[in-house]
């Protein structure tokens, strides 16, 4: 294991990981656990894939925890998913702070139920000072929502004379996204086998790598999270050039 990280290249790993984390559920069904518990278990890879971006220098982590489609789920996953928010974030505001670890987060989080809104509010505020990597949780988040609100914002800006259309650019629209401040993801990756990117920073990964693997999200971890980045660092981008032109 330690192996894999010597391989890794300091100077080429991704200043931001955005990570959909998929198959909690099938993760408990194959053992025959309810989907809930598929979901605690993902806490603990959260933890370690954390710690492990951390190692390497990853700047920002992005894990989409819950989309506004996960709102059709059935009430009481949802009502569980929700009280493993608050329980997670009020049980490891220590350790964030102890591992250097910065919470934030991106999607309409006043709309979700009052305690876990305040859980997660808190827990921003306690670990702001931290410096080490920044965790980005994705709730009742949706890019499409969240594109949408930009444009919203702009729209009412030049209607009050604030800014002039032809004034919009890339920056400016970034700087009304919720990731503003954010570099784009380098790299996004997916687990347990899926391959669509259901409604996740559809403006950031313009550019991303993609990569996906059938593991579960209970069962990524430390290791799984270093062969994704040595995937990464073997491809070459080439941002609409040449080969020959990068290797100039
Ligand atoms: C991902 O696992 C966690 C959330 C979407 C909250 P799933 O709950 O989607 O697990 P599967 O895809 O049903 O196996
Ligand atoms: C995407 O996973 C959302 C999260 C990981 C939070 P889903 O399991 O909800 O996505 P679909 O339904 O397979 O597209
Ligand atoms: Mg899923």
């Amino acid at each position: 294991m330690s192996d894999l990280k010597s391989l890794i290249i300091p100077d080429k790993v991704p200043r931001h990981i955005a990570i959909i984390m998929d198959g909690n559920g099938r993760w408990a069904k194959q053992k025959g656990m309810p989907r809930v518990l598929g979901h605690r278990s993902g806490v603990k890879s959260v933890r370690e894939v954390t710690e492990a971006a951390a190692e390497i220098g990853v700047g920002f982590l992005t894990l989409y925890a819950f989309s506004t489609e996960n709102w059709n789920r059935p009430p009481a996953e949802v009502t569980a998913l929700m009280s493993l928010l608050v329980e997670t974030i009020k049980g490891e505001i220590r350790d964030l702070n102890k591992n250097g670890v910065r919470l934030a987060a991106i999607g309409d989080i006043e709309a979700l139920p009052k305690s876990s809104y305040k859980a997660l509010v808190e827990g921003i505020e306690q670990t702001k000072n931290n410096q080490r990597i920044t965790l980005v949780l994705a709730l009742n988040y949706s890019a499409k929502w969240e594109i949408l609100r930009a444009a919203r914002q702009l729209a009412e800006q030049a209607k009050t004379g604030q800014i002039e259309p032809s004034d919009i650019d890339e920056n400016m629209f970034e700087n009304a996204l919720s990731t503003r401040g954010i570099p784009d993801p380098e790299l996004l990756i997916r687990t347990s086998g899926e391959t669509r990117i259901s409604n996740f920073l559809l403006w950031q990964i313009a550019y991303a790598e993609l990569y996906f693997t059938p593991v579960f999200w209970p069962d990524f971890g430390r290791k799984e999270l270093f062969e994704a980045i040595l995937s990464y660092q073997r491809r070459e981008r080439r941002f609409g050039m040449t080969s020959e032109q990068l290797a100039r």
